[in-house]
């Protein structure tokens, strides 16, 4: 059997790949080692920490702002069993869904490690050790990435874990420390802190979330202080070691010019970053190029070196994101088709699914300053907005970035309750080349918390309303 194309990796890049290259008419098989389909994001990653995400904050809705609300209910209780259940089937029934599309899209699977050949040859080795060779027009390697380990601190996933074990810990610690107060340790380390563990954040750079804007940064630092962690900024964790039943943290100065303290936990999460995973895929012997980081080298169609051999998702170049790997995957297939496929990397929503949400697309401020380009501010409060106040939301704002001169939108950062879904407003008008004048000019439905993105681009080129 030859194919039109064999997809390696059955991540959001993958998967979305496959299907799309099936619906368009091409003869489509896949590779995957894992036993279950859905890669990274489905099994490990955004929908497990989201299932926990939001049971732990339902958990502290119940726990401290029911009685506000006018609910009275007994002291609610913790069940981790239960919620790693929950967890649990939601990972289930996401990961069965792809089967069900699979199938539904005479989509062929093949388990096994894929190893490219050369172009147009895929070798699968079996979990019982079987080899075979399946061949194709077109490879697309979308193999994604794996956890950055850090030097010197050995992951059990046990107590020394990295988000795979923090998913599945077989209780609530006492204390947690985390190590890198990027996406991970931020919305993993706040599940753990709303039930109950003490968790400490440590962080090499002064400032959390690295590259979001940093006035939505200073402000988020703040909320998750009122929440209880506890973040140590310009450190680094130099070793973790095991005395008995607790592990000790020697933290020290990013710096290096103080003396180390040490930190008592009962869990440690590494969470510095992910790397590109390209173990067993044969890409030295086929001839494909890697790039510094060991990223799989591409051109702008997602064409690596070697013709009929393409890449998309964490393997490449670009944010480690599920919803830009499945952009990249529909891009590669309708280009494969012959159709115009395109990613517009400038309008791309990054999301951190705490509580509040933290949600941004298109320039920082910052950004906007080192580029030289001339912008307008706007921002407006949720405290000022009536739906924020009705669901006792208050804290956050919007703040929309537009160019000085002609007043296209550059940039929106939301902090705040539903901020992961407000952003859409903000993308879909960007991808239009959209004005701040059009976004404060569209009726928005009150109440609503959306109101703050209209305020907000209002404050841009006139007044908001409410302040
Ligand atoms: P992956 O999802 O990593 O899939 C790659 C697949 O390839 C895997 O199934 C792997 O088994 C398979 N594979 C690798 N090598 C081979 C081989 N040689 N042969 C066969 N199969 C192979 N992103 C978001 O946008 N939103 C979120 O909320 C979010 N939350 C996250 C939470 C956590 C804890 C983590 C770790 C990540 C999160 N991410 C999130 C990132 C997201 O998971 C990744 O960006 C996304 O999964 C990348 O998709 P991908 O298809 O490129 O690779
Ligand atoms: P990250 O890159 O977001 O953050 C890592 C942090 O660790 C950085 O702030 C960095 O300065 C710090 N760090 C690095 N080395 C350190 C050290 N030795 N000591 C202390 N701090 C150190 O990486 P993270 O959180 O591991 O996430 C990996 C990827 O997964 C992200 O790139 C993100 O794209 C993706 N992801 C996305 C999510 C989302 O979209 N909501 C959720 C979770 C992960």
């Amino acid at each position: 059997m030859s194919y039109d194309l064999v997809v390696i990796g059955t991540g959001p890049g993958g998967y979305v790949c496959a299907i799309k290259a099936a619906q368009l008419g091409m003869k489509v098989a896949v590779v995957e080692k894992r036993k279950t389909h859905g890669g990274t994001c489905l099994n490990i990653g955004c929908i497990p920490s989201k299932a926990l995400l939001h049971a732990s904050e339902m958990f502290e809705e119940a726990s401290h702002s029911f009685e506000t609300l006018g609910i009275k209910t007994s002291k609610p209780k913790v069940d981790w069993k239960a919620m790693q259940a929950h967890k649990d089937k939601v990972i289930d029934g996401n990961v069965t869904g792809i089967d069900y599309l699979f199938k539904k899209n005479k989509i062929d699977v093949h388990s096994g490690v894929g190893r490219v050949l050369g172009a147009g040859r895929v070798e699968v080795k079996a979990e019982d050790g079987s080899t075979s060779i399946v061949e194709t027009k077109n490879i697309v390697i979308a193999t994604g990435s794996d956890v950055m380990p850090l030097p010197g601190i050995e992951i059990d996933e046990k107590t020394i874990v990295s988000s795979t074990g923090a998913l599945s810990l077989e209780k609530v610690p006492n204390r947690m420390t985390v190590v890198g107060a990027g996406v991970i340790g931020l919305e993993l380390g706040s599940v753990y802190a709303r039930l109950g563990a003490e968790v400490t954040v440590v962080e090499f750079m002064d400032k959390i979330l690295g590259p979001m804007d940093a006035d939505v940064s200073k402000q988020f630092m703040r909320m998750l202080k009122k929440q209880g962690l506890k973040l140590k900024l310009s450190s680094k964790v130099t070793a973790v070691q095991k005395k008995g039943r607790s592990l000790e943290v020697t933290v020290e100065p990013a710096a290096g010019e103080a003396a180390a303290e040490t930190l008592d936990a009962d869990v440690v999460l590494v969470a510095i970053g992910r790397r590109p995973y390209t173990e067993g895929l044969g890409l030295a012997e086929a001839g494909v190029e890697l790039d510094e980081r060991g990223r799989v080298k591409t051109d702008n169609h997602y064409k690596t070196n070697v013709d009929g051999i393409y890449a998309i998702g964490d393997v490449i170049a670009g944010p480690m994101l599920a919803h830009k790997a499945e952009d990249e995957g529909v891009a590669v297939a309708e280009m494969l088709s012959g159709q115009a496929g395109h990613v517009n990397y400038d309008v791309i929503p990054g999301v951190v699914y705490t509580s509040p949400e933290v949600a941004s697309v298109g320039k920082t401020e910052e950004e906007l300053k080192a580029e030289g380009i001339k912008y307008k501010s706007g921002k407006f409060p949720f405290s000022a907005n009536g739906r924020a106040k009705a669901m006792l939301h208050t804290d956050g704002f919007v703040k929309v970035l537009a160019d000085a001169e002609t007043d296209r939108v550059l940039g929106v950062h939301i902090v705040g309750f539903g901020a992961g879904e407000m952003i859409h407003e903000a993308c879909v008008l960007m991808e239009f080349g959209g004005s701040s004048e059009d976004l404060g000019r569209t009726c928005h439905a009150h109440p609503t918390m959306s109101e703050a993105v209209k305020e907000a681009a209002m404050a841009t080129f006139a007044k908001p309303i409410h302040m």
